[in-house]
């Protein structure tokens, strides 16, 4: 009798624990809670309607895009090449693959995927984001791994499995669900609070070399009146975006030096020699080196550039043409350093922080 005292009490702890154990057990399901994104005064993103972002679709998404596994000797992630802190860009000329190659073009930076009505990559050969998403991870001088093997890999993981059940409902892992989310994380990539946004919302006034550079980029080119011309850049990076969803090209090259075709390799259409995705211009103080070869080092070298160095070609945009007809945009020193203050006030640090794009592991 006297050890049945003992036992009993035991005997109910016992129980208790073990009912306690199976309450806390977590049980993974699927979760549809939608994300929302925010993106203050920019215009309605334009999100596909068959991958809904979600919170558990997004989290997926950003699990992925900074996973090393996703590469063959599994030191390298999407985010190697796609620094937050260099706007979801690299600072290389070339970027490096996990063999150690340099590719042939500078990397992209990734915000505002939401506002491109055109395709991806500077040829705009991936139409949706959702195929670019697993382009870099079979390209031999990125990633360098197969699809085959990083759904082995991950598939042993419970971290992955779970999230997989998550945000798809089951913990089978395809290609399919891996571009889908990766697809979520970069939409939810959104940059709208600039020293110029906040300008446009009436928050606070540019610098009066800001304003002068703000001016000139949105007002066209005179021929004719030099002193009332402006740079005209805004006729190709304009909009909320600063980008016009078109292939161009920006006299780079004249035709005896083109070494990238650029869109032609897409289409096989002679009429889109050398011609390039007009990037964005948002955190372009973050994202040197320029252009799709990285060839110039400074904003300054740009402005420089569009002033007096554009290369007469058979697909040099007509807007241009008329510039280096015209011996070029006849800027002043005052003008170029007004422009490059004017590029620098569209810096966004609340991106190049938010928590929500980093590194979750
Ligand atoms: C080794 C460096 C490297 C890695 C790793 C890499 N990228 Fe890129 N990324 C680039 C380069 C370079 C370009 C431009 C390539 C081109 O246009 O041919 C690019 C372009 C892009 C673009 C196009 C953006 C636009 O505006 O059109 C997206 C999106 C992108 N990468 C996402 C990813 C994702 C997702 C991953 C991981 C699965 C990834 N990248 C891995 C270097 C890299
Ligand atoms: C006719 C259209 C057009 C005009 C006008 C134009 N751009 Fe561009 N811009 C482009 C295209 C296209 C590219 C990409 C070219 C490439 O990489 O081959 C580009 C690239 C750039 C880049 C590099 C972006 C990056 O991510 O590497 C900067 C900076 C830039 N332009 C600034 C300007 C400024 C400043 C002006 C006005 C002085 C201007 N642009 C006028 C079409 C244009």
């Amino acid at each position: 009798m006297k050890k049945l005292i003992y036992i009993l009490p035991l005997f109910f702890v016992l129980i208790l624990s073990c009912a306690e154990e199976n309450e806390s057990t977590v049980i993974v399901e699927i979760d549809e809670t939608p994300y929302v994104l925010e993106y203050g005064n920019l215009p309605e993103p334009d999100l596909p309607a068959d991958n809904a972002l979600t919170k558990q679709g997004v989290q997926l998404g950003r699990m992925l895009f900074y996973e090393k596994m996703l590469s063959k000797d599994n030191s390298q992630s999407c985010a190697s090449c796609h620094n937050q802190s260099d706007g979801f860009s690299d600072t290389l000329q070339f970027s490096v693959g996990v063999e150690m190659k340099e590719g042939k073009r500078q990397a992209m930076s990734i915000f505002n995927m939401g506002w491109h009505s055109n395709e991806f990559f500077w040829d705009g050969r991936a139409e949706l984001l959702r195929d670019q998403s697993l382009l870099p991870i079979e390209d031999p001088l990125e990633m360098n791994e197969t699809i085959e093997n990083v759904i082995d890999k991950l598939s042993g993981q419970p971290l992955y499995t779970d999230q997989f059940t998550r945000a798809f409902g089951s913990e089978e892992i395809t290609a399919e669900k891996m571009s889908l989310a990766m697809e979520q994380f970069m939409l939810s990539i959104v940059s709208y609070d600039s020293k110029y946004d906040k300008y446009l919302a009436g928050e606070l006034q540019l610098s009066e070399s800001e304003e002068r550079g703000r001016i000139l980029f949105e007002t066209e080119y005179n021929p004719f009146f030099p002193e009332m011309s402006g740079a005209d850049c805004a006729h190709c990076h304009g909009g909320a975006n600063f980008e016009n969803d078109q292939y161009m090209n920006n006299g780079l090259d004249a035709d005896a030096d083109f070494a990238d075709l650029g869109r032609e390799e897409v289409t096989g259409d002679l009429s889109d020699k050398a011609k390039f995705k007009t990037p964005s211009l948002r955190n372009i103080a973050l994202t040197p080196p320029y252009m799709h070869d990285g060839r110039f080092q400074t904003l300054e070298e740009v402005v420089e550039h569009y002033d007096l160095h554009i290369k007469q070609s058979t697909t040099l945009d007509p807007a241009l043409v008329q510039v280096a007809d015209n011996g070029g945009l006849n800027l002043s020193e005052q003008d170029k350093m007004d422009l490059v203050n004017f590029l620098k006030t569209l810096t966004d640090y609340t991106f190049l922080n938010n928590p929500e794009y980093s590194d979750p592991f």
